[in-house]
This record gives C-alpha cells, sequence and structure tokens, in this order.
C-alpha cells in the first residue's frame, strides 16, 4: 500500500564522520601539550547532523552515506539508530576507513576548528541510489560533494516526479558550503538551495542581499535560496524573487558552534516539509540554530520550547 504523505520521510544524502571533539579554554599552541576541559566522540558530518536535528524536532528521516565496517561505524550506526534514523540506504564499503575528524571547540572565542580526514572511503554514487525506493520520500537534501555523479542522483529523482502525481513529488534541496566550482552545477538542480556565507562570499558578494540577487539567476525558475550569515541571521529568496529576512537569535553564551549551520538547514526543512511559509521556516532555523549554540552537542535542542 502506498504510503501516506505524512509517513513519508526526509532523506539526507552525504557524509558521516566520527567527531572527536576537544573543548578547551584557549586555542592551543602549535606544538604544545595542554589539557582540554572535556573531551567527547559524537557523530558528525553535514547530512548526518542535519538528520539528528530533524529527528528532534519530529521529522521521521533516513542518511545516506558512507561507512565501512569496524568500531568507528558501529559507535556512528548506533547513534544513528538511538535517534531513530533510518540507515537502510548506507553505501557499505568494503575497503577504506569511515570518516573522522579532530574538532576543536573553544567557548571563549566561539570558535570550531575541524580537521577532516574523509578521502580514504568511495562517494555514494548512482548505482547506490539506484536501489533506494524513491516512494519512502517527501524531500531529499543533498550536501554538494562528488557533485558530477550527486547530479545523475537528482536526474533520476527528477524522471521520479515526472511519473508521479504533483502531491506525490520528492522535494529536492542542496547545500553548497564549499566553494569549489564543480559544486556550483547544483545550484540549477534543486527546489531549494542553500548556499553559504563562505561560497557568496567566494564568488565575490560581501551582503546577503547581494549574494540573493546574484546568485539567483543561477537557480532554476521558480527555486528558492537561503543564505545564512553567521551573526547576521539568514536571507533567503522566495520562489517569485522575494527577498525575507530573519534576524539571528544568539544565546546569551555561546558554547558551541559546531553543526549550527547543520541545524539552520534541517529546521528550515522541517518547516517547509510541512507546508510552511518561507518567512516562518527561515525564522526557525534562526531560532534552533541559535539555541543550538547555547549548548553542547544536539540533546538540548529537545529542551529549547521551539518544537
Ligand atoms: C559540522 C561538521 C562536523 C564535521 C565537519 C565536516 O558542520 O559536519 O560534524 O566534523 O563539519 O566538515
Amino acid at each position: 500500500m502506498a504510503l501516506q504523505e505524512e509517513q513519508k520521510k526526509i532523506l539526507c544524502v552525504g557524509l558521516v564522520c566520527l567527531d572527536i571533539i576537544s573543548v578547551v579554554d584557549k586555542f592551543p599552541q602549535e606544538d604544545s601539550d595542554s589539557r582540554c576541559l572535556s573531551q567527547r566522540w559524537q557523530r558528525g558530518g553535514n547530512a548526518s547532523n542535519s538528520c539528528t536535528v530533524l529527528s528532534l524536532l519530529g521529522s521521521p528521516c533516513a542518511f545516506m552515506g558512507s561507512l565501512c565496517a569496524g568500531p568507528v561505524a558501529s559507535f556512528i550506526a548506533d547513534d544513528f539508530l538511538r535517534r531513530s534514523i533510518d540507515i537502510s540506504a548506507v553505501a557499505w564499503q568494503t575497503t577504506g576507513q569511515t570518516p573522522s575528524a579532530c574538532c576543536v571547540v573553544c567557548p571563549s572565542s566561539a570558535s570550531r576548528t575541524v580537521l577532516l580526514a574523509d578521502t580514504n572511503i568511495a562517494e555514494v554514487t548512482l548505482d547506490d541510489f539506484n536501489a533506494v525506493d524513491l516512494s519512502a520520500f517527501k524531500w531529499i537534501h543533498w550536501e554538494g560533494r562528488n557533485a558530477d555523479e550527486q547530479v545523475k542522483m537528482i536526474t533520476r529523482v527528477e524522471r521520479y516526479n515526472q511519473t508521479v502525481a504533483p502531491e506525490r513529488m520528492i522535494v529536492v534541496s542542496v547545500e553548497i558550503e564549499k566553494p569549489r566550482e564543480k559544486l556550483y552545477q547544483l545550484f540549477d538542480r534543486a527546489d531549494v538551495v542553500f548556499v553559504s556565507k563562505d561560497v557568496a562570499r567566494h564568488l565575490g558578494f560581501q551582503t546577503p542581499t547581494c549574494a540573493l540577487r546574484g546568485l539567483r539567476p543561477r537557480l532554476r525558475p521558480g527555486a528558492v535560496l537561503i543564505c545564512a550569515w553567521a551573526e547576521k541571521g539568514a536571507d533567503a529568496a522566495d520562489a517569485d524573487g522575494t527577498l525575507l529576512h530573519s534576524d539571528a537569535f544568539p544565546p546569551e553564551r555561546v558554547l558551541d558552534t559546531l553543526g549550527a549551520g547543520d541545524t539552520f538547514n534541517a529546521a528550515v526543512i522541517h518547516k517547509l516539509a510541512r507546508g510552511r511559509p518561507l518567512q516562518e521556516a527561515l525564522t526557525f532555523g534562526c531560532r534552533v540554530a541559535g539555541a543550538k549554540c547555547g549548548f553542547h552537542g544536539y540533546d538540548d535542542i529537545a529542551h529549547t520550547g521551539l518544537i
């Protein structure tokens, strides 16, 4: 029997890694040997973090990315399951290493510094994606990575959408976070595009409004462009070109900004996937991401009173 629309999941495709997070009172000097305030293992990666937040907000979701069986992958898989995130689409690689990152979180300067090792494992391919039953999903989000292959996966969704009734069509979103030429081919392949401040600046836009105006022509007609700008909040261009803004909602004390962008994306998608207006989604994204910066990790999102 066909799934009802509200039972359908949001699928996030992209990176999962192990984050080994050291919280420090002062960023360490090179070639020094010091103690950190605390250290923890946390499942990371943009698409994986967005799944965490979607799940905490109450959106059923699934993750697709590469893992290679072993103790690190077991830690990660257990954590996905703890959050009820469906990992049946994970591409289990038989060679390589599950990605990991050393992360230094420094509350006194509100910084998060990441050193990622993710090149020793194959990326998700079209073949992997072809095995996914698209009828289970209402929304698929791609974290821009191996864009040549991701474009082929999106093409599969576009073809699928041509065969179903409008209410069963899958919404496609993409995140273009890194200033890499290859990723820019994703601009015109989605209904909703998240572009980072970093990419916007790299392409010569110094303010969110300039970025929206300048980048919108790269999108296909009727697509939505969203650009978060740290403490300046976030801006968006609606399908008809209307420009929208939300201020940021910084916490009293910034503790942990790691994954704040992934939190923003998830909160926006959570609202849009429920048919809420873009302005509401944008403001909600800023609220949840702001609140997240006030605590370590993601668990306390459940206690923010925002859900
Ligand atoms: C946060 C994050 C971390 C990961 C890093 C990878 O956005 O996904 O969890 O270590 O970025 O670039």
